[in-house]
């Protein structure tokens, strides 16, 4: 899927692939500048590792060089799980995050799973107000989740038979 630009648009073109060691220390510099916490090359590297596991990034076309995002999320029995996504600052407000779920719920689809989850800090209005325009619902509230003891938003995407044909026109 590549994202077309207008001529007068500075962005660049950017389509979704999985991941490779290759893409580890662009991945660390991004998350350095978007999380508090961030992954370290240790942690990307072992969720590349793992069967269950996907990295996904949004690269620019003519390179393939420059992650403009991405989103790590597990494949797991009956659930997908999004574990980290993240828009590098340049990129942000194009619709890059939620073209990062679609891909996340188009791989869910093929594997007949039904269901996306993932947790989010309450303070994270950008990131609420994204999932909850795809359609994502608070599930539960996790007392203290985070160690500075900031509470969680479970949210959940149900992907079951008649959603999943909406979702599936909506992606
Ligand atoms: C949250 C984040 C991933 C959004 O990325 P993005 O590519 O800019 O988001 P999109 O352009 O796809 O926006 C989709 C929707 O999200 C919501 N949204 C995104 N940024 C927002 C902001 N700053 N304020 C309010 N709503 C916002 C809007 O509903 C938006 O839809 P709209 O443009 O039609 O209004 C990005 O801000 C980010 O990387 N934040 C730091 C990392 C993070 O918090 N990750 C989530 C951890 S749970």
């Amino acid at each position: 899927m590549a994202m077309t630009n207008l001529p007068s648009n500075p962005v660049p073109t950017l389509s979704p692939r999985l991941a490779s060691t290759d893409d580890v220390a662009e991945l660390v510099r991004v998350e350095k500048q978007v999380h508090a916490s961030p992954w370290d090359e240790a942690h990307f590297l072992a969720e590349m590792e793992k069967p269950y596991s996907r990295v996904l990034v949004m690269t620019d076309d003519e390179t393939d060089s420059v992650i403009a995002g991405y989103v790590v999320f597990w494949l797991m029995f009956d659930e997908a799980q999004i574990l980290n996504i993240a828009v590098d600052l340049p990129f942000r407000g194009l619709g890059l995050a939620r073209a990062l779920i679609r891909q996340v719920v188009s791989h869910a689809i093929k594997k007949d799973i039904r269901k996306v989850i993932l947790d989010v800090r309450k303070s994270n209005q950008p990131a609420i107000q994204l999932y909850q325009s795809m359609k994502f619902a608070v599930a539960q509230v996790r007392k203290g989740f985070y160690s500075d003891g900031e509470d969680a938003y479970t949210m959940v995407l149900n992907l079951d038979d008649s959603a999943m044909s909406s979702e599936e026109k909506a992606f």
